[in-house]
């Protein structure tokens, strides 16, 4: 059984990857950490020498890779679904589950850790939330494609 945790930044992807890890008793990937050990270089070094599109070359190349692993849980970047074709092999190759929480809570959670995800470092808190708002609706179409749709508020285990 192959699990794909998906949801924007601050949806409690790792959170939950951790806790079901037990759970499922399943491997547990942190795609972001896979790419970062892979690659010897931390995701803002990586979007800062090389850019966005690199950075989505690579998330590719390490969601296949560990989508080898037949039994494993893979906790997602937030973009993960919405470039590549990802989606199409994530829903190939087992369960994706949308970690839908509301924009509030993410913007609420994401908001001391700008420094390790390039794509708010610059934004004071007002755009931080307006940015929320449309990447969301931008990437729900790809989000919305998850076999399992979850508030991870009301979501226990
Ligand atoms: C990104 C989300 C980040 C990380 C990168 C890009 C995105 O992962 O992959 O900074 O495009 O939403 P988290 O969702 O785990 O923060």
């Amino acid at each position: 059984m192959r699990i794909y945790l998906l949801g924007f930044m601050g949806a409690g992807k790792t959170y939950w990857g951790q806790k079901l890890k037990f759970t499922l008793n399943l491997p547990f990937y942190d795609l972001d950490r896979v790419i970062e050990e892979g690659e010897g270089l931390s995701i803002p070094e990586i979007f800062e020498n090389f850019g966005e599109k690199h950075f989505r070359l690579l998330e590719t190349k390490y969601l296949r890779k560990v989508s080898e692993n037949e039994n494993v849980l893979i906790s997602c970047g937030g973009g993960t679904p919405c470039f590549m074709d990802n989606m199409s092999l994530m829903k190939e190759m087992g369960l994706t589950i949308w970690l839908n929480a509301s924009p509030g809570m993410m913007v609420d959670r994401v908001k001391g850790q700008k420094n390790i995800r390039p794509l708010l470092k610059n934004l004071n808190e007002e755009q931080l939330k307006q940015y929320f708002c449309r990447k969301l609706e931008e990437r729900k179409p790809f989000y919305g494609q998850a076999q399992l749709i979850i508030d991870p508020i009301k979501f226990d285990i």
